[in-house]
């Protein structure tokens, strides 16, 4: 045979033919959105932290809401941020129905009901001292944290959220909340753990946005350590029998190979979240370039959905949904 041999620059001369034979196309439905809710009513204060990411409450929330929907975007991820005189060692404002995301999601239901609204539900936003889980003897202990989890979920699903998404990775969450909701007649509420949730430095914007740091971090007790992508799976097949209906990957960027190797294992919806850290990178990198953010933010969550999640969690939801939404 006469070279060459392969042409496959043949499938990228015209763009109707690169049109046709793309693998996998982004779309608004694809995308979560994340959502700051502050416990104050009426508020729009800009996150230092995350450029672009607003706290919210009352009026402004539900305006954010109604743009998001208008997007194409099906769902939201809401965060609590309490006031530290707000925070005590049991995590109260974690299950209060005054708490501030039961409280939003009450308000949004009421407004923006088209919208699925998923909670994450992680006890750092709450307690004094920011650990993810409740203390005993100093240490995180796993149970007492899962019988706090249950009273979070219930009061989240009787506002009317429904998805709960737990972040803590502790073991049973999954169980304890499912059982939960059933026993209380809420077995249409979803669970969605953060089931590979690694111990990352990418989320430092987020635990300063949201106040949420410990003094001494005691992540590498819960989190799944960035060299064990089996543990991950682990926890994955965990999460799955114990009866999760969909489960996230965080980050995103850095581990797109357990997203790939999830995807070939198991056939639950898969989420990959793209955090703070990954999202304050990837706009610092094309800072001032309007037309090189574009391309930057659409090349990274292509590349997330072709590794496997089709749903991608992300900060830049609103911005793609509106360039996704022209093409
Ligand atoms: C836990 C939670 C965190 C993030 C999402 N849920 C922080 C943590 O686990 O330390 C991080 C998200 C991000 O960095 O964008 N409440
Ligand atoms: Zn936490």
């Amino acid at each position: 045979m006469s070279f060459p041999r392969h042409r496959l620059r043949r499938l990228r001369g015209a763009e109707a033919i690169r049109n046709l034979v793309q693998e996998i196309r982004l779309s608004p439905s694809d995308l979560v959105y994340p959502i700051f809710v502050a416990g104050d009513d009426n508020v729009r204060s800009p996150l230092q932290a995350i450029p672009g990411q607003d706290m919210l409450s009352g009026n402004h929330l539900l305006d954010e809401m109604r743009a998001v929907r208008d997007l194409g975007i099906p769902a939201v991820l809401l965060f609590g941020i309490l006031a530290d005189e707000d925070k005590d060692s049991h995590a109260s404002a974690s299950y209060s129905p005054e708490g501030p995301v039961q409280r939003a999601v009450r308000q949004i239901k009421a407004a923006v009901p088209e919208l699925a609204l998923i909670a994450d539900l992680c006890l750092c936003e709450y307690t004094d001292h920011g650990h993810c889980g409740l203390l005993k003897n100093g240490e995180i202990d796993n149970d007492l944290t899962l019988a706090c989890l249950r009273k979070g979920a219930l009061s989240l699903a009787e506002a009317g959220c429904g998805v709960i998404a737990p972040s803590g990775v502790m073991d049973g969450s999954v169980f304890a909340i499912r059982s939960a909701l059933d026993e209380a007649g809420y077995e249409d509420v979803l669970t969605m753990p953060y089931s590979a949730k690694f111990a990352s430095r990418l989320y430092g914007p987020f635990k300063e946005a949201t106040r949420s740091a410990p003094a001494e971090s005691k992540h590498a007790t819960h989190q799944v350590g960035v060299a064990n992508a089996r543990q991950a799976l682990s926890k994955i097949r965990a999460d799955i029998e114990e009866g999760a209906d969909i489960v996230i990957v965080k980050p995103a960027l850095g581990f797109l190979d357990v997203v790939w190797r999830a995807r070939r294992q198991f056939d639950v919806p898969i989420a990959a979240y793209s955090v703070s850290g990954e999202h304050n990178a990837l706009a610092a990198i094309t800072d001032g370039d309007p037309e090189a953010r574009r391309e930057m933010i659409l090349e990274a969550l292509t590349c997330i959905k072709r590794a496997g999640a089709g749903i991608i969690i992300t900060y830049f939801a609103k911005e793609a949904a509106g360039w996704l939404r022209g093409r």
